[in-house]
């Protein structure tokens, strides 16, 4: 995905302070900082409550300029496209927001629309980010940002965006587009299909995935049921359980979890542009190897990276945030897409099937909520892990 005018405005908003708490005493050796002092949360359940097993990715029912929709929640990616006939109009968009675009560059659908803040109330929850109001969709193969600007100088054909519109004019060009990765083709062909549906939007709240905390509407809340939300009350970040998110860290919606200290990313954005958490891989017997985490609620397969290539069949074990001490375990089978679905099912954390990761470590894909509960402190840079009883 690429972008332009990254208008990284820097909203100060309330639940923003860093400044380091105390950690409780536990005897825990990754115990969760104290968070006494934060109490305004809510939980919301997901709109597909019956997904219990992680079998599809969660959704959550929200409003754009009080018009319903239901989003993906994407732990996998960072920000939202909203189609601008959700109550927006080219006079607004003109006037407040700034000419942006989203590319797929697997598909070679061009979103063309503006950057804009934009309020979204997520079940009471009214949050604030960055999103593309998007207000056309083109076919565009031949897209280049440098020489078309914002906008689709040679489209092919004007169709209702689905699947992957093809160009017979340029195959080389075509076919350095597709030369991309597996992991991001899933993520992207997931995003621009669910945004095309009618009254349905992809809201991508996770981090270190690209975007920074300006475009995540779970780092930019303004309010709770109408109360504002106040530095000394809310702390920023989310819990994610089997049957919805708690929005808001708080001492009672993090017990029973460990959690592990996360930097900032190189080149961060702004003092909340938290990396990957860390972890350990292994394949078979061999040796460990160290990359970060990613539990992506968008995808029913994982990514993996260890020592050697894994083959059909070979153990994959993970170990968070490393192999000694570890607060997080995962363990499944290697599984070739062409088998998806079919080996290992027996074990709920078996993800559909397993492709290899560009960088070491994993992405366990939301199989792993079946194991385990998962917390982000946006404010302070923390995450956490809790295991369920089952
Ligand atoms: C455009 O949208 C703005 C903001 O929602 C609204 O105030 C304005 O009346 C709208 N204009 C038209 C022509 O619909
Ligand atoms: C998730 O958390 C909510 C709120 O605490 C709770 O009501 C619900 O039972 C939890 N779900 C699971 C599966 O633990």
């Amino acid at each position: 995905m690429h972008r332009i005018a990254a208008l990284i405005t820097a909203t100060l908003l309330a639940g923003q302070s860093t400044e380091a708490l105390p950690l409780t005493p536990t005897g825990n050796p990754h115990p969760v900082p104290a968070y006494c002092p934060f109490i305004q949360t809510k939980f919301l359940p997901f709109y597909n409550s019956g997904n219990q097993k992680w079998n599809d990715a969660p959704t959550l029912s929200i409003t754009v300029n009080g018009l319903p929709l239901i989003a993906t929640m994407d732990t996998g990616s960072t920000g939202i496209v909203i189609d601008s006939k959700y109550g927006f109009n080219t006079t607004y968009l003109q006037k407040n927001c700034e000419i942006g675009y989203v590319f797929y560059s697997s598909s070679h659908w061009l979103q063309e629309g503006y950057w804009c803040t934009t309020d979204v109330d997520v079940g009471g929850v009214v949050t604030s980010a960055l999103a593309l109001i998007r207000t056309n969709e083109v076919c565009c193969p031949k897209f280049s940002e440098s020489v078309d600007g914002n906008r689709c100088k040679i489209r092919e054909k004007a169709c209702v965006c689905k699947g992957t519109c093809t160009s017979t004019a340029d195959q080389s060009a075509l076919t350095r587009r597709i030369l991309e990765e597996d992991e991001e083709i899933s993520k992207i062909e997931a995003r621009q299909s669910t945004t095309a549906a009618v009254g349905k939007a992809y809201m991508g709240v996770g981090f270190a995935r690209g975007n920074p905390p300006s475009h995540n509407l779970f780092m930019n809340i303004k309010s709770i049921d109408g109360v504002p939300v106040a530095a000394s009350k809310f702390r920023t970040g989310y819990v994610i359980n089997s049957t919805g998110v708690w929005l808001g860290i708080t001492k009672a919606n993090t017990a029973g979890f460990s959690a592990v200290k996360l930097n900032l990313r190189e080149g961060n954005a702004d003092n909340r542009d938290w990396g990957e958490p860390p972890c350990d891989v292994q394949i078979n017997d061999g040796s460990w190897v160290t990359g970060t985490f990613l539990a992506d609620t968008g995808i029913p397969n994982a990514y993996v990276r260890g020592d050697v290539a894994h083959k059909e069949g070979n153990d994959i074990t993970i170990r968070i945030p490393e192999p000694s001490n570890p607060f997080g375990e995962v363990k499944f089978v290697s599984v070739p897409k062409a088998k998806a679905g079919t080996i290992g099912t027996e074990n709920p954390m078996q993800p559909t099937w397993v492709g290899v990761r560009s960088i070491p470590g994993v992405n366990a894909g939301r199989k792993f909520y079946n194991g385990y509960d998962l917390y982000f402190d946006g404010d302070g840079g923390y995450f956490g892990l809790r295991k369920k009883s089952i």
